[in-house]
């Protein structure tokens, strides 16, 4: 569904990101993991569109589209959960889910997503729906972060640190949501540094050091010292 190829990018003159490739299927997992500054959020920005990059592809279901427009891409079916939730906080979270709506793509496997099914899958946000972004707390946000990537109805969903400074309560809610969302056939592509979680979770690792993927594999090969190095611990 997802396949980058020899991904390249950086800001301006710096290279960052020199050689990113990974594939993830539908009904897949697959993770992308590395310490603080390795280019996985770089790595992010580049597929989806956000940053240009100077080599590679970012294939949606075969055909490339590295470099196009954001808003092309985000059509084509890549649903972001960005670092940092960047939800708006002068809208309510209905509003919140309902301005980055979209139609399903053509060819889609999986149910269209309403407001319903958002407040479905997460009922603390349908308690809040009237509530501003603003006044939400970071469990809550997260949650709208997630529904709004699903409400525009992606084939592939991507979370760059989607549990970071969230209640053990909470983040076990999103990886047993991510578990639904998984078991349904979407794609997904997570950043995160819970790699006990993301074992459970995942089919394929891929680690990244200094803007290299440097070991992929599935998560029972990733060896306890290969983890270690993995996250600097
Ligand atoms: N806007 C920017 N301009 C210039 N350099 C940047 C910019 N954003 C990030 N970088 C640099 O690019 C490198 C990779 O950053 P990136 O945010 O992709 O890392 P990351 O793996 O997502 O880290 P983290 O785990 O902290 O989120 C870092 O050296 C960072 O300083
Ligand atoms: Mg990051």
């Amino acid at each position: 569904m997802l396949a980058i190829e020899g991904l390249a990018v950086g800001y301006g003159p710096i290279p960052v990101v020199f050689e990113v490739s990974l594939a993830v299927g539908a009904g897949e997992v697959a993770t992308l993991i590395g310490r603080n500054g390795m280019g996985k959020t770089t790595t992010v920005r580049a597929i989806m569109g956000l940053l240009t990059p100077r080599a590679g592809r970012v294939r949606v279901d075969g055909v490339d589209l590295a470099g196009h427009p954001a808003h092309r891409i985000a059509r084509a079916g890549l649903g972001l959960v960005p670092e940092g939730r960047q939800i708006f906080p002068s809208l309510t979270v209905t509003e919140n889910l309902i301005a980055t709506a979209a139609d399903r793509a053509a060819g889609s496997r999986v149910a269209p997503w309403t407001l319903a099914r958002v407040f479905d899958l997460f009922p603390p946000l349908a308690e809040r729906r009237r509530a501003w972004g603003r006044t939400l707390s970071g469990g809550e946000q997260q949650m709208l972060a997630i529904g709004r990537a699903l409400m525009t109805n992606p084939r592939v969903l991507i979370l760059d640190e989607a549990t970071e400074g969230l209640a053990p309560t909470i983040r076990a809610e999103i990886w047993r949501c991510l578990a639904a969302l998984k078991a349904e056939g979407l794609a997904i592509l997570v950043i995160d540094k819970d790699l006990a979680a993301l074992g459970r979770l995942a089919d394929r690792h891929h680690v990244i050091e200094k803007g290299r993927i440097v070991w992929a594999g599935p998560p029972d090969a990733l060896t306890p010292a290969r983890a270690a190095r993995t996250l600097g611990v």
